[in-house]
C-alpha cells in the first residue's frame, strides 16, 4: 500500500498538514479544551463527538469509532485510496514526492478501473436524474411513491430508472464523449447483433430499460455496478421466457458479486454505532428498512452470504442478525449463512418473519415497532438451529435425539466461551432428556475452533479496562513497551484486538526504530485496529504517576488473565471427568491439569502479594522456587 511512496516521505507530509485544516473542509469544527470538535461525518449525529487533535495529528468519533490519520479521514470520506490521498496532502502542503515507476501493467490496471468508475457514475447521475426530474422518469415516481419509498431515500441511495427506450443511454454517453466500449466493459450497454445495426444508430444497445435503478456502491462512495427492477409485468407471450423481476450488472474488472454489501456505504456509520448489522436479501428489503429507521442494514443481494461479504461487514461491526424470509428459498439462503458465521465466529442472531413475509412486506404491514420487537427477540444462532432441529425431528424417539444432538455438535463445538457451551449443553440435555455427558462424549475430541472475536461482545465492548490503559502506556512510552513485553507478552492480553494491537506495537519496537505514535497509526493497516489506537491516544487522561499505573496495570491484567486460564484448566477438568464415578481418577492427563493448575494458582499468590512498584520477576524465573 506504501510501497509506492517512501516511508519518510509519508511522513514528512503528515507533520507538514495541518488535520484541522484538511478535516475543516469537510467538517466545522470547534475549539474545545485540546481538541477541536464537531459533527461527524461518517455518521450522523446531534452533538458532536467527532474529536479532531491538531498536536497528534488524528481524528476520532467518540460516537462511531472511526478514527485515524489525515489520510484516513481523507480515504473514509470516500473517493480515495491511500496513495492519493498523501499525494493530495502533500500537494496543498508543497511537499515533493518523488514520481516512482509503476509498473506498465500495474498503470493499465489502475487507470482502467478509474475509468470505469467514472463511467459508472456518469450513469449512476444520469439515472438518477431521469427519475428525480425528467418527464421519462415519471413510471419510476410512480412506481416507488406506490411501494412507500420516499424522495429522500430516493436521495440517499441514489436511485434512479433507466427509460423505456433501447438506446437512451448508449446516445447519452455518446454525447458525453464516453467511449464505448467501456460502458461495454461495466455492462451497461451491449453489442448489437450485427445487421440489426441500423444506418445511422449506434452499435450498441442499453442494459436496463425501463427498470427502477439501485447503484451498488462501496464504502469508498463508489459506484460498481447496477441492479434494476421491472416496474410492470408485461404480457409474457406463452412459450416465451418472461423477463427477470431483477437484472443486475454483469461481473467486471470493478464488480464481482458476493463482494459487496448492498447499502453498506449508507449504512456503515449506523451499524457502527449500533454495534450490529442486519443483513436482508433484496433491494427493497433494505430501502424499507432504511426508511423506518433501520439504518444499519445491508443486503446480500438474492445470493448466501460469502467470505468475503462477511469480512467486508466484520470491519464495522460484530454482531449481525440475519433476517429470513418467510419463504422456503430464504431459509435455504439463510441456513447456508449460518454455516459461515458459525465457521468465522461472528456472533449471530437469527430473525425469522412469518412466513409469505420478506422485511419489505412486513415492515410496511406491521410498523417498525413490531419488528423492533422481533429483532429483540431473535434466537442466538445456536438456540436457533436446536429450534430447528426439534422441528424436523421427533425429539421423543432415540432415533430423533441421535439426529438433533449431531446436528448440533458442529455448532456447539465452535463456541469458544466454555462457560456459554456449558450453558448450552446443559439447557439442550434437559430439554432432550438426555444426560449432559451424552452431549458432551459427541463433542470429544471437537475442540473450539481457532480463536475468534470475543464471543457476542459488541464493537462498543471496550476489553478490559486495565488492558486499555497499558495499551496508552505503551503508544506514549517505549520503556512501557519493554516492561509489558518483559512480563507478559501478548498472550496476557485477553482482548482479542488488543492482543492484536500489542503484536503490532512489539514488532514495531524490536525493530529498534523511533518511537512515534501518530507514526505508529500511520502503518496500522485494518480499520479496526487504527479505530482502536486513534482512541487510545485522544482518550489519554492526565496520567500523574506513569510508572505506577503501569505496574498496576500489569498486575491487574496479569491476575485477570491468571484467573482465566485457572477457569479454563477447571473447565478441562471437568469435560475430561468420567461419569461413572467408580474411576475418579481415571482422567487423562490429570497430572498434567492439576500441576498446571498448582503453578497458576501460585501465580495469582505472587501476583496479589506483592506491593506496587515491587513486581515479581519474570515468568520462569522463579517459578520453580
Ligand atoms: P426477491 O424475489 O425476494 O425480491 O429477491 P424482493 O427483494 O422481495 O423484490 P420485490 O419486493 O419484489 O421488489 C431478493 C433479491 O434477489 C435478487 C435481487 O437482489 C433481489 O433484491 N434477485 C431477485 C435477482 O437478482 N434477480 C431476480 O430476478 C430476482
Ligand atoms: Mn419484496
Amino acid at each position: 500500500m506504501s510501497d509506492l511512496i517512501p516511508e519518510d516521505k509519508i511522513n514528512e507530509v503528515r507533520q507538514r498538514a495541518s488535520i484541522v485544516e484538511v478535516v475543516s473542509d469537510y467538517v466545522s469544527l470547534k475549539k474545545s479544551g485540546k481538541n477541536f470538535l464537531g459533527l461527524c461525518p461518517f455518521h450522523s449525529e446531534r452533538t458532536p463527538s467527532f474529536t479532531v487533535n491538531e498536536e497528534k495529528g488524528i481524528f476520532h468519533c467518540f460516537g462511531c469509532g472511526a478514527g485515524g490519520n489525515v489520510f484516513n479521514f481523507l480515504m473514509r470520506t470516500g473517493q480515495m485510496s491511500f496513495p492519493e490521498s498523501v499525494r493530495t496532502v502533500a500537494q496543498r502542503y508543497n511537499v515533493a514526492l518523488p514520481t516512482k515507476e509503476l509498473s506498465e501493467e500495474e498503470k493499465r490496471r489502475r487507470s482502467l478501473k478509474s475509468k470505469l468508475y467514472e463511467v459508472n457514475e456518469t450513469a449512476a447521475e444520469y439515472f438518477h436524474r431521469i427519475l428525480t426530474s425528467q418527464r421519462e422518469g415519471e413510471e419510476g415516481r410512480k412506481y416507488l411513491a406506490q411501494r412507500g419509498i420516499s424522495e429522500e431515500t430516493v436521495g440517499e441511495h441514489r436511485l434512479g430508472f433507466a427509460p423505456a427506450s433501447w438506446d437512451s443511454l448508449v446516445l447519452f454517453f455518446q454525447k458525453k464523449g464516453v467511449p464505448l466500449n467501456l460502458a461495454e466493459t461495466v455492462g451497461l450497454i451491449l453489442p448489437r447483433k450485427e445487421g440489426a445495426v441500423a444506418a445511422g444508430r449506434p452499435g450498441y444497445f442499453d442494459r436496463f430499460r425501463r427498470r427502477v435503478i439501485f447503484p451498488i456502491i462501496n464504502e469508498g462512495g463508489r459506484v460498481l455496478g447496477f441492479g434494476g427492477r421491472i416496474i410492470v409485468s408485461e404480457e409474457v407471450r406463452e412459450g416465451d421466457v418472461p423477463p427477470p423481476k431483477y437484472m443486475n450488472s454483469p461481473e467486471s474488472p470493478i464488480y464481482s458479486k458476493g463482494q459487496t454489501l448492498y447499502g453498506l456505504n449508507a449504512a456503515k456509520g449506523f451499524i457502527r454505532e449500533k454495534g450490529n448489522a442486519l443483513i436482508v436479501e433484496g433491494y427493497m428489503d433494505l430501502l424499507s428498512l432504511y426508511q423506518a429507521g433501520f439504518r444499519n442494514a445491508v443486503a446480500s443481494l438474492g445470493t448466501a452470504l460469502t467470505y468475503s461479504q462477511l469480512g467486508l461487514l466484520g470491519r464495522y461491526a460484530r454482531e449481525a442478525f440475519l433476517v429470513f424470509d418467510g419463504d422456503e428459498s430464504g431459509q435455504k439462503a439463510t441456513q447456508r449463512s449460518l454455516e459461515l458465521f458459525l465457521q468465522e465466529g461472528i456472533s449471530a442472531r437469527v430473525v425469522s418473519l412469518p412466513s409469505g413475509y420478506d422485511p419489505d412486506s412486513f415492515i410496511r404491514r406491521e410498523k417498525g415497532d413490531k419488528f423492533e420487537r422481533i429483532l429483540a427477540e431473535a434466537p442466538p444462532l445456536v438456540e436457533f438451529l436446536f429450534e430447528q432441529a426439534l422441528r424436523r425431528h421427533r425429539a421423543d424417539s432415540v432415533e430423533g435425539k441421535v439426529r438433533i444432538v449431531r446436528e448440533l455438535i458442529p455448532a456447539l463445538s465452535r463456541l469458544q466461551d466454555p462457560l456459554e457451551r456449558n450453558l448450552y449443553i446443559e439447557r439442550f440435555a434437559l430439554r432432550l432428556g438426555l444426560k449432559e455427558s451424552q452431549i458432551r462424549d459427541q463433542l470429544r475430541g471437537r475442540e473450539p475452533a481457532a480463536a475468534g472475536e470475543e464471543k457476542g461482545a459488541p464493537p462498543a465492548h471496550r476489553g478490559p479496562a486495565h488492558e486499555r490503559m497499558l495499551l496508552q502506556l505503551m503508544l506514549l512510552d517505549p520503556l512501557a513497551v519493554s516492561r509489558v513485553r518483559e512480563v507478559m507478552g501478548l498472550e496476557g492480553f485477553s482482548d482479542l484486538r488488543h492482543q492484536k494491537l500489542v503484536g503490532r506495537i512489539l514488532d514495531l519496537y524490536e525493530k529498534g526504530e523511533e518511537w512515534d505514535p501518530q507514526g505508529f497509526l500511520g502503518r496500522v493497516e485494518e480499520e479496526d485496529l487504527r479505530d482502536l489506537v486513534s482512541e487510545l491516544l485522544l482518550e489519554e487522561g492526565s496520567v500523574l504517576d506513569p510508572g505506577r499505573m503501569l505496574e498496576d496495570c500489569l498486575r491487574q491484567v496479569k491476575l485477570f488473565r491468571v484467573r482465566q486460564e485457572i477457569r479454563e484448566v477447571d473447565e478441562e477438568i471437568r469435560r475430561r471427568s468420567p461419569q461413572e464415578k467408580n474411576e475418579p481418577w481415571n482422567v487423562p492427563g490429570l497430572k498434567e491439569l492439576l500441576k498446571r493448575k498448582q503453578r497458576l494458582i501460585q501465580e495469582q499468590k505472587r501476583w496479589t502479594a506483592e506491593p506496587a512498584g515491587a513486581l515479581p520477576p519474570r515468568e520462569g524465573e522463579r517459578a520453580q522456587g
